[in-house]
């Protein structure tokens, strides 16, 4: 089949993207790449150091729920079984760049939407296979490069919400762009009144503005999705420029804000974020690891039996 990743894919679909929640259309959704075999063939041959095995709370609201786990020596068919009848979330990292089979996709993809955009240009491009259950879920968090979610199976709820003094201060980016903790931040139920809701079908592709709030639930089906992470040079720059921010906020009081930063402005901050890596004032921490906290397991309800933490590790 020819697959096409910009049907509908309007001149105003392009002035929004990057600027605010957009989405199109695409047809990965007829392509056997994302049939149940396929999926059971890419979870046994995709390396398990790339693969994460996650499970949160019911309606997906609570950050402190979410946790990694241990697929153990389950096959391909078992988890898929397991994320079928559980609530576990499975992101198979770089599928899209790892399997040769898999790989015109990003290509493809990138050629297609630089047709309609000249000026998109990633200079990194990784997709990612998920995989998850009928009422699993991704709390409230942002991602620290830009995102394209490629719908291709079951039915999900996307809330994206704008940035601001309510729903995420500047100095939390910060925080992220830093390292000081995961990428989560507080949510609050009241938060929603500003979100956009977007309800992805299969054949839907959703991206947002960078470091848009977002999470997600799925709504009663398995579903199956490409998450994109790519980062244009402007997106490597405004994080870089943040990071400057965000150490004269803290080390100097001051009160820099990303938005009234122009390109020069930002290019500068840019090179003096490489700077202060460089003689080691931004010590970039890095994200805590947790070690799993559950084995995956096909027989029970959830597909999730918890264990002692202690006795193993995610390294
Ligand atoms: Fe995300």
């Amino acid at each position: 089949m020819s697959e096409q990743y910009t049907v509908d894919f309007s001149e105003e679909t392009a002035a929004k993207f990057k600027k605010e929640p957009v989405t199109w259309r695409h047809n990965l959704n007829d392509s056997p790449l994302f049939s149940d075999e396929a999926l059971v063939w890419l979870i046994d041959n995709h390396p398990r150091d790339y693969a994460d095995f996650c499970t949160m709370n019911e309606g997906a609201d609570d950050i402190g729920s979410w946790r990694g786990g241990d697929p153990g020596s389950h096959s391909g068919k078992e988890l898929l079984q397991a994320v079928r009848s559980g609530r576990l979330w499975i992101n198979l990292r770089r599928a899209c760049n790892m399997h040769p089979k898999y790989e015109h996709i990003l290509r493809e993809m990138t050629d297609q939407l630089r047709a309609k955009m000249p000026g998109f240009k990633p200079t990194t491009m990784m997709g990612g296979v998920l995989i998850s259950s009928p009422t699993a879920g991704v709390p409230f968090h942002i991602d620290r490069s830009d995102v394209m979610l490629w719908h291709i199976r079951g039915h999900k709820r996307v809330w994206v919400y704008p940035i601001n003094e309510t729903t995420l201060p500047e100095v939390e980016v910060e925080e992220i762009l830093l390292h000081d903790h995961n990428d989560d931040v507080p949510y609050n139920v009241q938060m929603d009144e500003q979100a956009m809701v977007i309800d992805m079908k299969p054949g839907m592709v959703a991206t947002w503005p960078l470091h848009a709030p977002h999470r997600v639930l799925n709504q009663g089906d398995l579903n199956v999705s490409i998450s994109v992470e790519w980062s244009p040079f402007a997106t490597i720059v405004q994080n870089g420029a943040q990071v400057t921010n965000g150490v004269l906020r803290r080390l100097f009081g001051m009160s820099p804000q990303i938005e009234t930063q122009g390109t020069l402005h930002r290019l500068i901050w840019f090179a003096a974020s490489r700077v202060l890596r460089k003689i080691k004032l931004v010590k970039v921490k890095s994200a805590t690891q947790q070690g799993y906290l559950f084995d995956v397991d096909p027989d029970n309800d959830i597909g999730v039996t918890e264990h002692d933490k202690t006795t193993k590790s995610a390294a």
